[in-house]
């Protein structure tokens, strides 16, 4: 399921966050397993860069606003987000999925079940940096307005496609799920968001929607893993 969320950042924290970026240093992406890394050819801000914290910070908060990111991820863990930079040699990063364990700064692990990317460029800045993803459902091209927000499977074969003019500037982070598989992720997804709609009808105290609100909390309590 790839779920595209608008608007994610405000202007001023999206300004906020290219003021930071504007003055930064980059290093040659290093972040991913083997064989991603031979597919990879970005620029990424460096884990001891002086900027990355108070970024980090501003973005999660920024997560934790948004009541469809979610319903749609259920996430249980959130990776610190990094932030990358696609422009002249280090363009694309091809095909590849990704790594499944990430170490967490507690020593523990997180499972990727779900990768997400926050453009932080406008469309209009750079040509390319299209993010390609292949799913079930076929091949999304995905490239959002800068503060806008898609999240997919980490297990889905993607790709960045190369920038061919300008620069594209994003963040990226990947989240461990209180619902591992991802159909049943999609089915509570679907669910709620139908129950939202059917609330603006028949309001918050219809008894059936009271029921069926039941049942969605009872499904997402048999299937969670926390
Ligand atoms: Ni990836």
């Amino acid at each position: 399921m790839v779920v595209t969320i608008e608007d994610v950042l405000t202007d001023e924290e999206l300004a906020a966050i290219r003021g930071q970026l504007s003055g930064a240093v980059w290093a040659e992406g290093v972040s991913a397993g083997p064989q991603a890394l031979l597919a990879k050819h970005n620029q990424q801000l460096p884990e001891d860069s002086g900027i990355l914290r108070d970024l980090r910070i501003l973005v999660m908060r920024a997560l934790n606003r948004s009541s469809l990111l979610m319903t749609a991820a259920l996430p249980f863990k959130i990776l610190p987000p990094n932030f990358n930079r696609y422009t002249g040699a280090t363009n694309r990063y091809g095909l590849h999925t990704d790594s499944t364990l990430r170490p967490l700064p507690d020593g523990s692990y997180l499972r990727t079940d779900i990768s997400a990317t926050l453009f932080l460029s406008e469309p209009d800045e750079y040509d390319g940096g299209e993010l390609s993803i292949e799913d079930t459902y076929g091949r999304h091209r995905v490239k959002l307005n800068a503060g806008s927000l898609v999240v997919y499977p980490s297990g889905s074969i993607h790709e960045v496609t190369p920038v061919t003019r300008g620069e594209r500037l994003a963040c990226y982070m990947f989240m461990q799920s209180l619902v591992k598989d991802q159909e049943s992720r999609r089915h509570l997804f679907e669910m709620d968001m139908a129950l939202v709609a059917l609330r603006e009808r028949y309001g918050d105290d219809d008894p059936q929607l009271i029921r069926l609100t039941g049942l969605y909390n009872n499904l997402l309590r048999r299937w969670s893993e926390c």
